[in-house]
Formats: structure tokens, C-alpha cells, sequence
């Protein structure tokens, strides 16, 4: 598991859950949770193990201390910033470049028969 606020290069392109971040309130401080970095995870954008054998790991996030605070968690996993969306999702037409990397990704024969993803691109049959 990886932790928030270290950077790492993303070597594994991951599939885009939603095109934009998911408003998380209630949360108690000092409360751990771990981010979906992979796109699979049906309770996103909260990890449910659904990355085993993707070679993406969950990000260890430990809820700051502010009882209050609503947090805007990324739900694209193109954040800079994670968990919390940094606007890439609304900065750069994301949409667009995910279809184009899938349409050009040299695996693109092989998404058919990819049981859960093609990390290269981030194709997923949902
Ligand atoms: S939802 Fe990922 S950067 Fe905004």
C-alpha cells in the first residue's frame, strides 16, 4: 500500500471510475482509509480489493483532523494530489484523451479477452 502525499510515477494507467471527484462528509478524523487507484472498486472511491492482480496497490489515507470537512476525492485516479481531486478531471479535457490513448493503445487486441483491465490504457469492460 502506498501513502498519501508521497509522489510516484504512475507506471500502470488506470481506468477512469467517474469524470470528476466524489463529495466525502462525515468522516471521523484519524480515520484510515485507502483510495481505489486502479478505477475497479465498487464503492469508489474507497478501495474494495477490487485491483488484486493488476499490480495497482490502495492508498493509505488517514482523515485529517477537522470534524467538519467535506472532501473532494478524486475519482478519475489522475489526480497529482491524492486522494483529493487537484482539478485535473475539469483541466484538461480527460474524456477525450482516455478514449484516444485506448483507440491507440498497441493492446487494443487483447481487450476483449482482459479479464479485468488493460493497464496500459485503462480500457475496462463495465
Ligand atoms: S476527480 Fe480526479 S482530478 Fe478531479
Amino acid at each position: 500500500m502506498a501513502e498519501a502525499g508521497k509522489s510516484e510515477t504512475p507506471k500502470l494507467c488506470p481506468a477512469v471510475y467517474q469524470y470528476g471527484p466524489h463529495t466525502v462528509r462525515g468522516l471521523k478524523p484519524g480515520q484510515k482509509k485507502k483510495w481505489c487507484t486502479c478505477g475497479l472498486s465498487k464503492k469508489d472511491p474507497w478501495c474494495d480489493g477490487a485491483h488484486k492482480r493488476t499490480g495497482f496497490h490502495s492508498l493509505k489515507w488517514i482523515v485529517p483532523e477537522n470534524p467538519d470537512a467535506s472532501y473532494d476525492i478524486c475519482g478519475c485516479k489522475h489526480t497529482k494530489n491524492a486522494p483529493y481531486c487537484d482539478g485535473t478531471c475539469r483541466e484538461r479535457d480527460l474524456e477525450s484523451e482516455v478514449k484516444e490513448r485506448q483507440e491507440k493503445c498497441l493492446n487494443k487486441e487483447k481487450h476483449p479477452s482482459c479479464s479485468k483491465m488493460c493497464t496500459s490504457c485503462g480500457w475496462v469492460d463495465f
